[in-house]
């Protein structure tokens, strides 16, 4: 009896939630009984965020990390873009401008189509210790900025390449904090003020994602799926080797924004990261090779030794 009592409670919670947020792609958090542990229970379509094998995002081990000297530079097109800020009450959301031919095409790399950059993402800690969604060798940074691109020679737009093969690329960099940040950066973080609360926008114009990245040609990639529900198992994710800088006073912006409206604020927006997911059976690729490896053998064995966690720190390879 107790237990269908139970049930019946957590039934009507589920009537009021979908009440509340108004659809079923909303009703997902990053804690509590709707938190990553339970998407893949919440809805019948989203059962690859319980069941999935290639799930992202992931830790990178630095001692499993494959050297593939075939993997070139990708290239982003350096076209300034336009685009929507948005507190979602998940993220911060940055949605380029596409009409009119305008855009930014992303390929080379581990790919082998064009895509089309459609979104910015930011995930961020409510303290300095956590905050991305990829970790290195167990470490989290502060934030995480993912770029989520779709393959504009097989697909229309995003909404459709999600579910597709080869549908999407998802291009990470991990944020460090420092006394100056990137001119591009301000572009994003000066609109803050202005969506403290869910649902509100900005708007953002000439922004180059290409001078927003940094200066690396380095990267890691991996096959690997969404990070948010339905995680799907369509992205290929290119994590760039060289941090992004942030300053305090930036990241304490991001940690105003609520997740809620105006009239119901709820709590905090932060802490917006999914954790890790197994590796089970994929590889993780390279094109960073470490010259201070002294046992040539590793090369032959096409194994990496990145300098990934020295003293407690993740140093970045230049
Ligand atoms: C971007 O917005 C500015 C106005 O803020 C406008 O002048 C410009 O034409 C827009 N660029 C594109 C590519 O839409
Ligand atoms: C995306 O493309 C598909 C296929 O052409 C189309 O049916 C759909 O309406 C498009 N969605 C959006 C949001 O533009
Ligand atoms: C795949 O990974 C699982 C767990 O990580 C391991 O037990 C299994 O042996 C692996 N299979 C192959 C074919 O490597």
């Amino acid at each position: 009896m107790r237990v269908v009592g139970l049930f019946l409670v957590f039934c009507v919670d589920i009537l009021n939630w979908t009440g509340v947020y108004g659809s079923w792609e909303e009703w997902w958090t990053y804690d509590g009984i709707s938190g990553p542990d339970y998407w893949g229970l919440l809805n019948p379509e989203w059962k690859l965020c319980n069941r999935g094998r290639r799930q992202s995002p992931i830790d990178i081990d630095p001692a499993l990390l494959l050297y593939d000297p075939a993997l070139t530079k990708v290239h982003v097109d350096d076209t300034k873009v336009n685009g929507t800020l948005t507190n979602t009450g998940h993220s911060v959301r940055l949605v380029l401008d596409t009409g009119g031919g305008a855009g930014v095409s992303i390929q080379g790399g581990p790919l082998s189509y064009s895509y089309r950059a459609h979104s910015l993402l930011l995930h961020y800690g409510r303290t300095d210790d956590k905050g991305s969604e990829h970790t290195i060798a167990g470490h989290a940074f502060p934030a995480e900025l993912q770029i989520l691109c779709y393959n504009h020679n097989l697909y229309e737009n995003m909404s459709e390449a999600v579910f597709k093969t080869q549908g999407v690329v998802g291009i990470a960099v991990m944020f460090q904090i420092s006394d100056a940040s990137s001119p591009d950066l301000h572009i994003l973080t000066s609109q803050l003020e202005k969506i403290l609360h869910k649902g509100q926008s900005a708007s953002v114009s000439h922004l180059s994602v290409r001078s927003l990245l940094p200066d690396t040609s380095q990267f890691l990639t991996y096959e690997g799926s969404t990070t948010v529900p339905g995680c799907h198992e369509t992205v290929t994710w290119i994590l760039l080797n060289k941090p992004l800088y942030i300053t305090k006073q930036e990241i304490f912006q991001l940690r105003r924004l609520m997740q809620g409206d105006e009239k119901n604020p709820k709590t905090v927006l932060a802490n917006n990261f999914r954790p890790p997911q197994p590796l089970y059976n994929r590889s993780v690729r390279t094109n960073v090779f470490n010259h201070d490896i002294e046992d040539k053998k590793c090369f032959n064995s096409r194994k990496l030794f990145y300098k990934g966690n020295v003293g407690g720190t993740v140093q970045w390879l230049d």
